[in-house]
């Protein structure tokens, strides 16, 4: 008996159509990084299980909740990567850049995997873009990484983002910010669940990612990180806001907006896209998140280099820009009708030469009848169309017919010769 299979839940296939727009999003990121000086790293999709438990954080909802871990037949713990910035981190360990060069630029694009609750614009496996600069501690950093991001989007149409900007201070920060956090949550511990009186005892600031009914009103009135920074970061975060100003890359301080994974030390930043009218993301508007992370080189075994980078999330843009129509699918430049008998072969050999001379060309490998080649024609949104028959074969002219103009318009047809097809296909200004 044969059996039927569906995908797994949460994870896509991603298909034509849309296979052109994702195609898209990443030719406009490898363009806008290229400028930057931003060169692509390539880490494997699993890694070993405590690189993400050290770097992203032991009490965050990705590695109690969303990890796929498993045993491999070594015995080894391997998690499929849940993010790329500590993949990224420990490739940077490894292979000594530190050593070699004192800035490393690099991006990534490639898909995730967290074992979340579903819904539009949040998947299982996803995929992310993003980029991390290591070595250069100055503010001018965290601009440039904002900056890349901003124009990316710039590139892709879509304006309608806000970024947010935060700074978590520095690691004196965390101290004083965390015992606050305990003493101001301490008196609701009645009304948590067991999971967030344990996050209230190992790791207070994650009770802000929380999703707890009750919690929401408190969340909405805890004391602010940004309060608790230290006079370097303060003055890191000033000089942040006036680049950003000077660049004109508008930003809203949010103060609330302490990211949910556990590597970053002052600043942090999303770009959350806030339309005026309706919204297709959703909840899911943020389409990018990141920040500085000084201290996780170190941490992981390297040297003492301090690090900014962000993530965006590529299924994300991609349902945008369909949702604002900006992408059309592409289309065949020409479409030869052939015909049955001998005469079809020197149909198909033109098809294929001006297919090798990088001209977008289709036919029907099944021949047959006129009308359901000229039906496919239409099916495909071929431009132009042509019938290659004896006499065109003979005459070495085709009636070329634009399928893009109304019947009754006078350059609806056009005589071209077979020997000046290629040219004038691909001399703009020789057709309408
Ligand atoms: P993140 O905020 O966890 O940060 O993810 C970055 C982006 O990935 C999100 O803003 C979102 O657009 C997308 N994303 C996350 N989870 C999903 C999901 N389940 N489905 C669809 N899209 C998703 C990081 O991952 C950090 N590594 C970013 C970073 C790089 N920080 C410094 N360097």
């Amino acid at each position: 008996m044969s059996q039927k299979f569906a995908g797994v839940k949460g994870m896509n296939d991603l298909l034509p159509p849309h296979i052109e727009t994702w195609q898209f999003v990443e030719a406009q990121a490898r363009q806008a990084f290229a400028a930057y000086g931003y060169s692509e790293i390539r880490t494997p999709i699993v890694e070993d299980t405590a690189l993400f438990v050290r770097s992203v954080g032991e009490v965050t909802d990705i590695v109690t909740k969303e990890m796929y871990t498993f045993e491999d037949k070594g015995g080894r713990s391997i998690t499929m990567r849940p993010e790329n910035t500590a993949p990224a981190v420990r490739a940077y360990i490894e292979h000594g850049f530190a050593q070699v060069e004192p800035l490393t630029r690099w991006f990534y694009l490639g898909p995730m995997f967290r074992y979340e609750r579903m819904k539009t614009g949040r998947y299982r496996q996803f995929y992310q873009i993003g980029c991390e600069a290591f070595g250069a501690a100055d503010p001018a950093q965290d601009v440039e990484v904002i900056s890349v991001g901003q124009q990316f989007l710039k590139r892709l149409g879509v304006t309608d983002v806000v970024l947010h900007l935060n700074s978590l201070g520095d690691h004196t920060t965390r101290p004083a910010y965390t015992a606050a956090l305990t003493r101001y949550f301490e008196p609701f511990a009645a009304v948590m669940s067991e999971d967030a009186k344990i996050t209230l005892a190992k790791n207070p600031m994650r009770l802000l990612d929380s999703k707890e009914e009750a919690l929401q009103e408190p969340i909405s009135r805890a004391p602010a990180i940004l309060d608790f920074i230290d006079d370097a970061s303060k003055a890191h975060f000033d000089e942040v806001r006036r680049l950003l100003d000077g660049l004109g890359l508008a930003h809203a301080i949010d103060r609330r907006l302490v990211r949910g994974l556990d590597y970053y030390t002052r600043t942090t930043f999303e770009f959350i896209y806030q339309p005026q009218g309706e919204n297709a993301l959703g909840t899911a508007g943020t389409v990018c998140g990141g920040g500085r992370y000084d201290r996780l080189v170190k941490e992981l075994g390297g040297p003492d280099k301090p690090a900014v980078g962000f993530a965006m999330g590529l299924d994300r843009l991609v349902l945008l820009l369909e949702a604002l129509g900006k992408r059309e699918a592409s289309r065949p430049m020409l479409f030869v009708v052939t015909m049955d008998g001998p005469v079809r072969d020197h149909a198909i050999k033109l098809v294929m030469a001006l297919r090798n001379q990088g001209l977008a060309v289709d036919f029907d490998p099944r021949g047959g009848k006129v009308k359901r080649q000229v039906e496919r024609a239409s099916h495909v949104r071929a431009r132009y169309l042509f019938v290659y028959g004896d006499a065109e074969h003979q005459g070495g002219q085709v009636r070329l017919k634009d399928m893009d103009l109304p019947e009754d318009h006078p350059k609806k047809e056009q005589q071209v010769a077979l020997a000046e097809l290629a040219r004038w296909l691909t001399t703009p200004g020789t057709h309408p």
